[in-house]
């Protein structure tokens, strides 16, 4: 199955509601950046606009925390009604702990490696998580070149869920994500897409998430 998660930091923050209400019916989640400028150099959101946006949304909600101190600062988003918390593992200093704790929670539980991170890192997670996310850019802004290097990382990632009976583990990758670049990330085995740049830059953001859609389909 393929879900389609488009990420709103390139949409208008001023009009958040009306950005939301233009997707919602053709997408699977609301992809929700949110950065503390530490981990990143760039913020987008406090947790009080972040809880305001995540309890408001018409869409289930999938926080992406680009926060440092993540053990610590990801626990107020547990009390949210977030359908799923990804932390970065770079962040983490016991990223075990903090998965079983969101999925404690009644959330999908999820880890994010960087570009610079290899996915052997993770391996020994599998079993605590509910996603991975494999980024392909460098996290931190909108509008970046989608890195194909990052493929075998997703390659990697798919073998071992398909082949370990991990069935309800889905496997995302965030950044660069258009029509020209998501068909080899579905053929390398994502099946959980952000789109930020692509959708909300589009005159229809709505028919470029089922356009995206259609082209990870096939
Ligand atoms: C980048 C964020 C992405 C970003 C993607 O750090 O994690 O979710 O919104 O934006 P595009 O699709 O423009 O690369
Ligand atoms: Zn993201």
């Amino acid at each position: 199955m393929i879900r389609l998660c488009p990420s709103i930091l390139n949409a208008n923050f001023d009009e958040l509601p009306n950005e939301i209400a233009k997707v919602a019916r053709v997408s699977d989640l609301l992809h929700l950046d949110v950065m503390d400028n530490k981990f990143v150099p760039n913020f987008t959101f406090s947790f009080e606009r972040a809880r305001e946006i995540i309890e408001s949304s018409q869409l289930p909600v999938d926080v992406h925390l680009m926060i440092a101190n993540a053990d610590k600062e990801a626990l107020p988003y547990l009390e949210t009604k977030a359908a799923s918390i990804t932390v970065h593992l770079e962040a983490c200093e016991d990223p075990l702990s903090l998965l079983t704790e969101i999925r404690k929670r009644g959330k999908r539980a999820a880890i994010a490696i960087k570009p610079g991170t290899g996915i052997d890192e993770i391996r020994e997670l599998l079993p605590a998580l509910d996603m991975i996310l494999v980024m392909t850019v460098e996290p931190g802004f909108g509008g970046q070149k989608f890195m194909s290097e990052m493929m075998p990382k997703v390659e990697a990632a798919r073998k071992w869920l398909d082949e370990g009976g991990f069935g309800d583990t889905w496997l995302q990758v965030d950044g660069g994500i258009s029509p020209n670049t998501i068909a080899s990330a579905a053929e390398a085995g994502a099946d959980t897409f952000v789109a930020g740049s692509a959708v909300y830059k589009a005159e229809d953001p709505a028919a470029m998430v089922t356009l995206l859609r259609q082209i990870a389909t096939q």
